[in-house]
């Protein structure tokens, strides 16, 4: 692979659909190796557009407009980093050749909508899943446990992400607030659900995959250490590597993601989501780009998590080895409030061998992750505690003058 001058009719062109705090780190790492960004998101200021090249506020869902920014900026690769965006048309976008979408159309495709990615992996590849159903009605909801998900089970809205509108159901009195709840916090599909058994797992990981050329041109296929994370409904607030495995779980875990990443193709890095008990392993989901819970690789890997997309993608060749272990604990809001200051920044960097990443969202929310503390040492436990100290001895505030 050959890169150009940024700004140059030599550039090498990469356009990111969506540009928050994940988009951010892949645009730095690809600033590095001077190609060209342009940043597109729901909203103006963005992390990513603040450290892009250009910078464009669209509808992502919109496939016209999605066209009309393809065609006037003429990117080699499009990124896509969030699942809100109009796949059809970034196929046709692939098929006609006016770009090359990461890592492939079809993968952005099947990972948006949990019955595309959960069909292929059960039902398809075979993989161990938890056992699941589609509904779209609370009669169908109902009729599916009662069939055999039983209690407790999990609804999610088939196009969600971050836990939004999930809910563990524990008995039938709960089925039709989990039904309603989970209308509410769906994407684009309102009304289609999927019911899943609960995994009673010892803990869940992330592996993350990167398919790559190695030094000769041949598609390799390169595994992270496994990171270990806690879930607060829905989303992640803490993770930390190299979780500990049985070797007969990591080997199941690394066939599985390989499978996995195989069928939905193309070069770059994908989360893949497991759940492990003893040395059973079951498939939970897949990102076709970087993880959130793999911020942590940003103080434990030579290459961090964003580094080996943007190489991967680029056809560089990558390495996952781990530096040391580390964890990561994420920064919240804790106030609706737009341009909020963080008080205790020094106190938090005096902690030992840590570091801290403020996203610069311009509006923050209660539970929005606006920052995360990383933290490196030689035990899990040590690094769990300081990147947990660190993220809470931040503390984020209203600006000065605002009274809510
Ligand atoms: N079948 C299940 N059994 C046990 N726990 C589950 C199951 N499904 C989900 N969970 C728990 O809920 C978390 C979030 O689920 P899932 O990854 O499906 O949602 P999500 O909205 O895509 O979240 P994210 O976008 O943060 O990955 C999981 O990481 C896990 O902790
Ligand atoms: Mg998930």
């Amino acid at each position: 692979m050959r890169l150009g001058t940024p700004l140059s009719p030599s550039a090498t062109k990469v356009m990111l659909l969506g540009a928050g705090e994940l988009g951010k780190e892949v645009i730095i790492a690809l600033q590095r190796l001077g190609v060209e960004v342009i940043a597109v998101d729901r909203y103006a200021n963005a992390p990513g557009q603040q450290v892009a090249h250009r910078a464009f506020v669209i509808n992502m869902a919109d496939g016209q407009a999605l066209r009309a920014l393809v065609e006037q900026e003429r990117p080699q690769l499009i990124v896509p980093e969030i699942e809100a965006i109009a796949t059809d048309m970034l196929a046709q976008i692939e098929t006609e050749k006016l770009a090359v979408v990461v890592p492939t159309a079809r993968a952005v495709q099947l990972t948006m909508n949990r019955e595309g990615i959960r069909r292929l992996a059960a039902e398809q590849l075979k993989l161990p899943t938890s056992n699941y159903a589609f509904a779209e009605s609370l009669q169908e909801l109902h009729a599916a446990i009662d069939a055999g998900i039983g209690y407790p089970c999990i609804v999610k809205p088939v196009m969600s992400s971050s836990g939004k509108g999930q809910s563990t159901v524990k008995t039938k009195q709960d089925v039709a607030k989990a039904w309603d709840y989970a209308l509410s916090g769906g994407r684009v599909n309102r009304g289609r659900v999927i019911v899943e058994e609960m995994i009673h797992f010892d803990y869940e990981i992330t592996q993350l995959t990167v398919r790559a050329l190695d030094s000769r041109g041949q598609l390799q296929t390169y595994f992270c250490d496994p990171i270990g994370h806690v879930q607060v409904n829905g989303d992640y607030v803490e993770s930390w590597q190299p979780q500990p495995m049985s070797p007969v779980a990591l080997q199941q875990s690394r066939d599985i993601a390989a499978m996995v990443t195989a069928n939905l193709g193309g070069q770059g890095i994908f989360g893949v989501e497991l759940f492990i008990r003893g040395n059973q392993v079951w498939f939970s989901e897949v990102s076709p780009r970087p993880h959130d819970t793999g911020m942590v690789t940003m103080i434990t890997q030579m290459q961090n998590e964003f580094e080996l997309h943007a190489r991967a993608i680029l056809g560089l060749p990558v390495s996952t080895a781990l530096r040391n272990p580390g964890a990561s604990a994420v920064v919240y809001g804790r106030f609706d409030a737009k341009g909020i200051v963080f008080d205790g920044v020094a106190q938090a960097l005096a902690v030992p061998n840590t570091d801290l990443r403020l996203f610069g969202k311009p509006e923050s929310f209660k539970q929005r992750r606006m920052g995360v503390a990383l933290a490196f040492g030689d035990t899990l436990e040590d690094c769990r505690r300081r990147a947990k100290l660190a993220a809470s001895t931040l503390t984020p505030q209203r600006a000065p003058g605002d009274n809510g």
